[in-house]
């Protein structure tokens, strides 16, 4: 697979979608075992990058470069120059002479990792750009449902809440379509992109209606940070018209599984108990798959990279 970087879901085609998948998968079995190192990353420096807030994703990303042996070093980038007025190409191009080999980035605005990437001679992965799109979500998602439900095509999926500030839901919505699934959209008017309707997408502002025989319900946060003014009446109102609870859920199929990226507000878009609950909640799992989905990644992206060298010094 010729993948430099990986800046968005946009640029894969299923056949690669389903070798990550394939590739994640071992690693997901391996990384149940005691033996879940290896040294695939080894020698390679891996710098992550996160100009936005990050729990999980950068702790998934330095578990997965470390489990693969990977040398990480986590730019604090709060104490960056940046923060003295340096620009993003600034810092990139700074970066870039101290020779690293993979450049993990988070940042708030749309198209800054795919900025940087072009000025950089590393790869790029991007772990979310502002509300455009955060690749290893998507995929990490697609592995949990290929391995709760057995296939990744032609299911009824779900996408619910805040879905125009949602970079999660961008992602997901291109790579569910690409694979040929069902994609409903549920949430208010007020939280809907616009141009929706080129999304291939069923939209629905009653969760009742739209929840109707899904396999998959995947809810999403308030993505307060990127609003200006309010959105919604009232966090209560919101609950109770686009709330996950158990009522809401007797919609969906009942076998249907409950997704969160991560992090949840419990009590405004979802059941504390819905969410706890391990016949329908799979958001642990999503976690899991999370470091297996960007070992699978890194190590493509890696080993492609010795490829390249080996034939420019040839
Ligand atoms: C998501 C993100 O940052 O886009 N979270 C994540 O990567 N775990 C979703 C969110 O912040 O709501």
């Amino acid at each position: 697979m010729q993948l430099q970087h990986l800046l968005g879901i946009e640029f894969l085609n299923p056949q690669q979608i389903n070798e990550i998948l394939d590739l994640a998968d071992h690693y997901a079995n391996k990384n149940r075992t005691a033996s879940h190192n290896s040294n695939a990353l080894a020698g390679c420096t891996q710098v992550n990058m996160f100009f936005e807030n990050s729990t999980r994703t950068q702790a998934s990303f330095e578990i997965a470069g470390k489990r693969l042996g990977a040398s990480v070093m986590n730019m604090p980038m709060e104490a960056s120059s940046i923060k003295k007025g340096e620009t993003l190409v600034d810092t990139a191009l700074t970066l870039n002479a101290m020779h690293p080999d993979l450049l993990v980035v988070r940042h708030p605005h749309s198209g800054a990792v795919d900025l940087l990437a072009q000025k950089v001679n590393c790869a790029v992965v991007n772990a979310g750009d502002g509300r455009h799109e955060h690749p290893t979500q998507a995929l990490l998602d697609a592995l949990t449902i290929r391995r709760s439900k057995g296939r990744l095509h032609r299911l009824n999926i779900a996408i619910c809440g805040d879905i125009a500030h949602s970079r999660v839901a961008r992602s997901n919505i291109i790579l569910l379509g690409k694979m040929e699934n069902r994609i409903r959209l549920i949430g208010p008017v007020t939280l809907m992109p616009s141009g929706i309707s080129e999304f291939g997408a069923e939209v629905y502002h009653d969760m009742e209606e739209g929840l109707k025989d899904v396999d998959v319900v995947m809810m999403l946060r308030l993505q307060r940070e990127r609003m200006d003014g309010s959105f919604i009446p009232s966090e209560r109102e919101y609950y109770h018209r686009y709330g996950l609870d158990a009522g809401k859920l007797s919609y969906a199929k009942p076998d249907a599984i409950v997704m969160h990226p991560g992090p949840m507000n419990r009590g405004i878009e979802i059941d504390g108990d819905i969410a706890d609950d391990l016949s329908r909640s799979v958001i642990q799992e999503q976690v899991e798959m999370g470091v297996a989905v960007r070992m699978a990644i890194m190590d493509i992206l890696m080993r492609n990279r010795m490829q390249n060298n080996k034939a420019m010094n040839k």
